[in-house]
């Protein structure tokens, strides 16, 4: 496959204005503006919709219905033998995305595996890396984590026979504010460090959009001999990860939101290399995960790949990954760092264009619950909405904008690098001034 490297885009650090011409201007000079063409934009009221919805689920690329028809004639062609002779053998399909997400996920191939979906390698991982006994039996989270993180955690608890109320240590925001402070994490660690075993955050809270220091909060969790481990749902394909030089013990994630691979995709997971071929680990086996060299032999004896595979359990879901396949693509031939940079410019040019909203009424309309600075925000806006905030959604919606409610108050809004442009966002915000 040739992939093209782009040269890495200017920033885009200006000063913005809000009309049409400037937000055109923008789109001119954005290098990854020909990638829109790329995607299949919904159609709404007879023309293309304004999705600001790709941190639920990403747009089809174009290119992912030959991926999977290559998959559905090799199917045809040879049948079982497809597994050696299809154009991508699917008894190696999986061994083909390491390469694809290292500058994603900011990690070795080695430390990563493209596999099931994201709560059931959420529980793989906690099978592994949540071991509690007498002594350390606690894990701290975030308040409000996305209900099936708390889900997951609280079930493990149970499993080992403890209470949820007696295991999980959540940190929340403190009082009339809406974003968690990272003195408080640290704070909740140092306090419960003699009984810690497991730190387990989102790296982008999934309601405020938030984004968490990760080096800081791992460290934090080693200082006090825990593990340390992301759920990076919210943050993959969206903002710069370097889970190995940030020396994470394990993260995952799915692949439908901002990695655009379809519903229900397959997922992933990163282990850190220092404990990849450590076959003392505990986890759940599967013959997938056991040494390619004697697989067939069928033997009793389970040994584990010394790579991140070791944690597979079946073999490869051929059709959902030709989707993330196609789409991984793209994102190689964009380059992470261009889609990084145009994406912070993105989310600032809706603020701004928020602001201007609040700013032409006395009062306050939109409070944006996503904190401002840099390297505290991907792509996501969350608004909570002060007042008529269903009215406006509605009409969003009527106007052909896809963008999402969450209860009770909350409109998020994600502006993608990949197929979003500033007139997307200059339109957004004129729809709602005309309200
Ligand atoms: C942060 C987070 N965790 C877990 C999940 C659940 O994902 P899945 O249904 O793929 O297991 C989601 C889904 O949106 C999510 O946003």
């Amino acid at each position: 496959m040739m992939i093209m490297k782009i040269s890495v885009l200017k920033s885009y650090k200006m000063k913005f204005e809000n009309n049409l011409e400037f937000a055109q201007s923008l789109d001119k000079k954005d290098i990854l503006r020909s990638f829109r063409e790329k995607f299949y934009l919904p159609i709404m009221n007879g023309k293309e919709c304004i999705y600001l919805t790709g941190n639920s689920l990403g747009l089809q690329p174009k290119s992912v219905q030959d991926h999977i028809l290559d998959e559905l004639e090799d199917w045809a062609s040879y049948g079982v033998e497809g597994h050696h002779h299809a154009r991508n053998p699917w008894l190696d399909y999986h061994e083909l995305f390491p390469e694809l997400l290292v500058d994603i996920i900011g990690a070795k191939p080695e430390e990563l595996v493209a596999m099931n979906q994201l709560t059931v390698n959420l529980h793989l991982l906690l099978t592994t890396f949540y071991r509690p006994d007498k002594k350390r039996y606690k894990i701290i989270c975030e308040a409000k984590a996305f209900p099936s993180d708390q889900y997951a955690i609280a079930s493990q608890v149970l499993l080992h026979g403890l209470k949820p109320e007696d295991a999980i240590i959540e940190v929340a925001p403190r009082a009339g504010e809406h974003n968690i402070r990272h003195e408080d994490i640290l704070q909740a660690i140092k306090d419960n460090a003699d009984e810690l075993v497991l730190v387990l955050f989102g790296a982008v809270n999934y309601y405020s959009g938030q984004v968490f220091d990760l080096a800081y909060i791992t460290k934090a969790a080693h200082d006090a001999g825990a593990y340390c481990g992301f759920d990076l749902a919210h943050a993959v394909g969206n903002v710069e990860l370097r889970m190995h030089g940030w020396d994470a013990d394990f993260a995952c994630w799915c692949s439908y939101k901002y990695l655009n691979s379809g519903p229900g995709g397959v997922a992933g997971v990163f282990i850190h290399e220092k404990h990849i071929a450590d076959k003392s680990l505990l986890r759940l086996a599967g013959w997938w995960g056991h040494d390619k060299a004697s697989r067939f032999k069928m033997d009793k004896e389970f040994i584990p790949i010394p790579t991140a595979e070791g944690w597979q359990l079946s073999n490869a879901p051929v059709l959902s990954m030709a989707v993330h396949k196609a789409s991984l693509e793209i994102f190689a031939e964009a380059g992470m760092k261009n889609i990084f940079a145009k994406g912070k410019t993105l989310s600032d040019y809706l603020l701004f264009i928020i602001d201007k909203i609040n700013n032409k009424t006395k009062e306050k309309t939109i409070e944006v619950i996503t904190p401002r600075g840099e390297n505290e925000k991907g792509c996501q806006v969350s608004m909570l909405m002060l007042k008529n905030g269903h009215t406006i959604f509605n009409e969003l919606k009527k106007q052909g904008v896809i963008a999402d409610w969450r209860e009770p108050n909350v409109i998020r809004v994600a502006p993608v690098p990949l197929y979003n442009s500033f007139e997307d966002i200059f339109r957004f915000g004129e729809i709602i001034n005309k309200i």
